[in-house]
């Protein structure tokens, strides 16, 4: 045990989950190892949840794409929700005791399946006030990636007409609730059980992935958002955008060729990749706060019990996010 500078009690080990090798999720082992120390403009967090994302599982098998698998050994996991235990230095802004959330710097650094996790400050934000920190720890990347996807690509407004694609996973509900809080014409795909659901958070039409070709089904949109890791659901997403529009391709496996395709028929194209952005953070936490946007915890698990998370998570049908529970809040 050590004591800090602050006064915050820490220990010199932690409990984390390590993989040694890629593979299943067998290889997420629970391991007694260092606590990491803080460095720079890092700030030092004890965490208390982690979120679990499409990426954690990627990472896991070395096949990350265009993210970019962690060298080994590693501790996975991007999102955490947690306290500060050190900060870059007294006058700074995040102090110990803060509750804050944000995302880690994996695959460069460790990450969040940890007791403790050292992340730089502009990936950290105070934790939304009214959240409990399971759930906020089910937020950050997936909130970041629907803002940037919805704000900054799609600059959704008011008359645009926006397909998002499985608006019920993580992103996905996220991105639906923002694209209808900026006024934007909501059109989603998804499996019936969570239809109605989609509808509450703002989808004005929602199209059931399981029984129809939504091509069949969507008038021509302006934005199409694919988070479909699927190569027949990104050349069919661009017959469904009109010429000009744009299509967005956010899995991190990139479809060969669509880039070229999209253009022969007049669809504007890009790829995507998040950024953490503490400012946003703090941008969605307000809106956490405020009840105008909703985040959905569809299960919690022990931190020991990560491989059964991903387990779930792999067979592709979670509402919303799978949060591990690190410690007591
Ligand atoms: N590039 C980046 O920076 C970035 C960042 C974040 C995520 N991503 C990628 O974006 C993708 C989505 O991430 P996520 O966290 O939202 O995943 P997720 O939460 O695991 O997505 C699960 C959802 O996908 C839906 N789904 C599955 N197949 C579908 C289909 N054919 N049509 C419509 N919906 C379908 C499921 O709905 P039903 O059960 O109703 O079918 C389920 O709710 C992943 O490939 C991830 O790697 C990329």
């Amino acid at each position: 045990m050590t004591t800090t500078t602050e006064g915050a009690v820490m220990t010199h080990t932690m409990r984390a989950i390590v993989i040694t090798e890629n593979g299943g999720p067998d290889v997420l082992t629970p391991t007694t190892i260092p606590t990491p120390g803080r460095q720079g403009s890092e700030v030092l967090i004890r965490v208390l949840a982690a979120g679990v994302n499409p990426f954690d599982a990627e990472a896991r098998t070395g096949l990350a794409g265009t993210c970019g698998s962690p060298e080994l050994p590693a501790v996975l996991g991007c999102d955490f929700s947690g306290v500060v235990v050190e900060s870059p230095y007294q006058a700074h802004p995040l102090k110990p005791g803060h509750e804050v959330y944000g995302v880690a710097s994996v695959p460069r650094s460790p990450g969040s399946y940890a007791e403790y996790v050292s992340v730089p400050a502009l990936q950290v934000s105070r934790k939304p006030k009214n959240l409990s920190h399971v759930e906020a720890a089910a937020v950050p990347l997936a909130a970041l990636t629907a803002w940037g996807l919805v704000v900054d690509v799609a600059k959704a407004h008011e008359g645009q007409r926006i397909l998002i694609h499985a608006g019920a996973g993580g992103v996905g509900h996220f991105a639906v609730q923002f694209a209808a809080y900026f006024g934007a014409h909501v059109i989603t795909t998804t499996s019936p059980r969570n239809a109605s659901w989609l509808t509450e958070l703002g989808a004005q039409q929602v199209v059931d992935h399981t029984t129809s070709l939504f091509e069949d089904e969507v008038a021509l949109v302006d934005v199409c958002i694919n988070l479909v890791d699927d190569d027949a659901v990104a050349e069919r997403s661009i017959g469904v955008v009109r010429p000009g529009g744009l299509l967005v391709h956010v899995p991190v496996n990139p479809v060969d060729g669509l880039a070229e395709r999209a253009d022969a028929a007049g669809v504007r194209f890009t790829d995507y990749a998040m950024s953490p952005d503490a400012t946003c953070l703090a941008i969605i936490a307000r809106l956490l706060d405020s009840g105008d946007v909703t985040v959905y915890v569809d299960d919690v698990y022990d931190l020991d019990d990560v491989a059964d998370a991903h387990r779930l998570l792999e067979q592709n049908h979670t509402r919303g996010k799978l949060v591990l529970k690190v410690a007591d809040e």
